[in-house]
């Protein structure tokens, strides 16, 4: 197993960092009624920060402004923790903890995750308009409507409910039906963050689009080994509920060593994708390796 190193750890945790400060004056300040104080917890309590990492170093390699990198990476973000708070909801997934804290609902309330979820994908839009961004119109429009389309229901939103449906219906899902559903769920958002660099800059997405299909699958897929072999306390969520649920995962299909095995070949499919990159993509690459070893 390849072993990420501290230097990318620390620059990880200083990049989340980063993005957390900027988020925070982004999300409504008024933190007296529920629903703001809500959004702010869903965004700032936790998180490793993985997409603004894609987004803000994808901008270092393409010569993007970093104030501009920092509003893709908190657009993004935003949607995230969206997608995190509606999923973990009890018509959802029923989750109780996220992050090592209670989940919104459970803090809250049903109705208030609903609206927190809501409000999070409006802003994630809304940042993206702003001159702060990017000031040409063409390039705002690009991002505004890649984005959509990654967390709509050709993105993320689909892969949801393909979700649902591996775990409540008796049909047998393939390692190809898989892969197809977790390319949504999970891949839309990563690859679109992996893009913002050459989004921001009018660059050829290739080699970040490619590195990123094989990222975010990898990366979904060590989410289901940790479900299986993760510690809770690690992990900050509660795990074993994909087997307990009969939901059909990559680990369902080709177990765990054959999952194992499956999220290496894509880590160095993803060395391959930004080969032509040179050095500048080595924080990609540790990024890669890091996906696939972490234990949260
Ligand atoms: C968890 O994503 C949800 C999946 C897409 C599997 P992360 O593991 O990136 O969540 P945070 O933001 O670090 O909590
Ligand atoms: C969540 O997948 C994916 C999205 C929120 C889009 P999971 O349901 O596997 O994520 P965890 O395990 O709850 O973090
Ligand atoms: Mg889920
Ligand atoms: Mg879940
Ligand atoms: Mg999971």
């Amino acid at each position: 197993m390849i072993k990420s190193n501290k230097y990318f750890l620390n620059s990880l945790k200083k990049t989340n960092e980063e993005t957390r400060a900027h988020l925070r004056k982004l999300l409504p300040q008024s933190n007296d009624i529920k629903i703001t104080k809500a959004m702010n917890y869903a965004v700032l309590n936790g998180g490793k920060g993985l997409r603004a990492f894609l987004a803000l170093e994808t901008s270092t390699i393409c010569g993007a402004p970093k104030f501009q990198a920092l509003q893709a990476a908190a657009a993004i973000e935003c949607i995230h923790c969206y997608s995190l708070v509606h999923d973990d909801l009890p018509a959802m997934d029923n989750d109780d903890l996220r992050r090592g804290k209670p989940t919104v609902h459970k803090r809250w309330d049903d109705a208030t995750a609903i609206l927190v979820g809501d409000a999070l994908q409006s802003l994630a839009f809304e940042i993206l308009s702003h001159d702060a961004t990017n000031p040409d119109a063409g390039i705002q429009l690009n991002l505004i409507k890649s984005l959509a389309l990654a967390s709509g229901v050709h993105g993320m939103v689909g892969g949801q409910a393909l979700d649902i449906e591996a775990e409540t219906s008796s049909k047998k899902f393939t390692v190809e039906e898989i892969i197809k559903l977790q390319n949504l769920k999970t891949g839309a958002l990563i690859t679109w963050a992996a893009e913002v660099g050459a989004r921001l800059t009018n660059q050829d997405l290739q080699p970040f689009t490619k590195y990123a299909a094989s990222v975010g699958l990898a990366f979904q897929i060590q989410d289901d080994i940790l479900d299986i072999i993760g510690d809770k306390k690690q992990a900050g969520k509660a795990l074993r509920k994909d087997i307990r649920a009969g939901k059909a995962t990559f680990v369902s299909l080709l177990g765990l060593d054959g999952a194992k095995i499956k999220a290496e070949q894509l880590i160095s499919q993803a060395y391959e994708a930004v080969d032509e990159l040179g050095d500048k993509a080595n924080q990609l690459r540790e990024l890669a390796k890091f996906v696939v070893n972490r234990a949260f």
